[in-house]
């Protein structure tokens, strides 16, 4: 696929067939994507990828935490978006809900369409990029974000979606415990990723962009 189809083509996937990824397709999706620049060639990112038996276990556990109120996630710096940035996450959520026939006062549909993000979103396969807690810094989580958008691009010539999701990553005491990520370990980010199911309603969301001259400014050109 060209550069420009691919970029223009991508989109989060948040409905996959169940069918598995063989590991040899994910590892050559990650040979390429790991072509990815990064700050001095660090190469921070520590890649688990997950599947099968233990990605089931995970799913569980997080939506076990999830009820229980656990609190382990608070080692992952997040603040709540406000003015326009809030305003986009909402639309966001209200699309999706459209989309999946949920009612805005259905509590009982929206908390199982939250839960479905700690699932991974069903996908066959997870791949959680950590940093060795030494390197957390700007510049290794830039570099974890470019390794994000490059698995998406590849993916896409394997016939694969993905989402990028912070869901995966909230309760990394479960990731630690079950996949082996050490404790000297942050995992950062996540993606789902399997085969897309292109009947999933909310796969068949076509997320806006501001208009570009609403964000960026031009200086020194005629
Ligand atoms: C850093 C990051 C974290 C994200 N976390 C989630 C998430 O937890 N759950 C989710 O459903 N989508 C998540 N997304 C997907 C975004 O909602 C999505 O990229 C955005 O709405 C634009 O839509 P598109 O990817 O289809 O172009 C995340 C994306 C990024 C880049």
């Amino acid at each position: 696929m060209e550069i420009l189809e691919a970029l223009q083509v991508r989109k989060s996937i948040r409905g996959y067939k169940p069918d598995p990824v063989p590991k040899e397709i994910i590892n050559q999706v990650l040979e390429v994507a790991t072509r990815a620049p990064s700050a001095m060639n660090s190469q921070p990112w520590q890649i688990t990828v997950i599947t099968g038996k233990v990605l089931d276990e995970i799913r569980q556990e997080n939506i076990k935490a999830l009820k229980e109120g656990n609190t382990s996630a608070q080692e992952i710096i997040r603040k709540p978006f406000e003015g326009i940035y809030r305003k986009r996450q909402v639309d966001l959520a209200l699309q999706i809900f459209q989309l999946m026939g949920i009612g805005r006062d259905d509590k009982e549909k929206r908390t199982q369409w939250m839960m479905r993000g700690f699932r991974f979103f069903d996908a066959p396969a997870a791949i959680v990029l950590s940093l060795d807690k030494s390197m957390n810094s700007t510049l290794a989580l830039c570099d974890i974000g470019i390794l994000c958008q490059s698995i998406c691009l590849t993916a896409l010539e394997f016939g694969l979606g993905t989402c990028i999701e912070d869901q995966g990553i909230l309760f990394p005491d479960n990731l630690r415990k079950l996949a082996g990520i050490p404790e000297s370990s942050l995992p950062i980010m996540c993606l789902a990723i399997g085969y897309p199911d292109w009947e999933f309603p909310a796969n068949k969301l076509e997320t806006p962009r501001e208009a570009l001259a609403n964000n960026t400014r031009w200086v020194g050109f005629e």
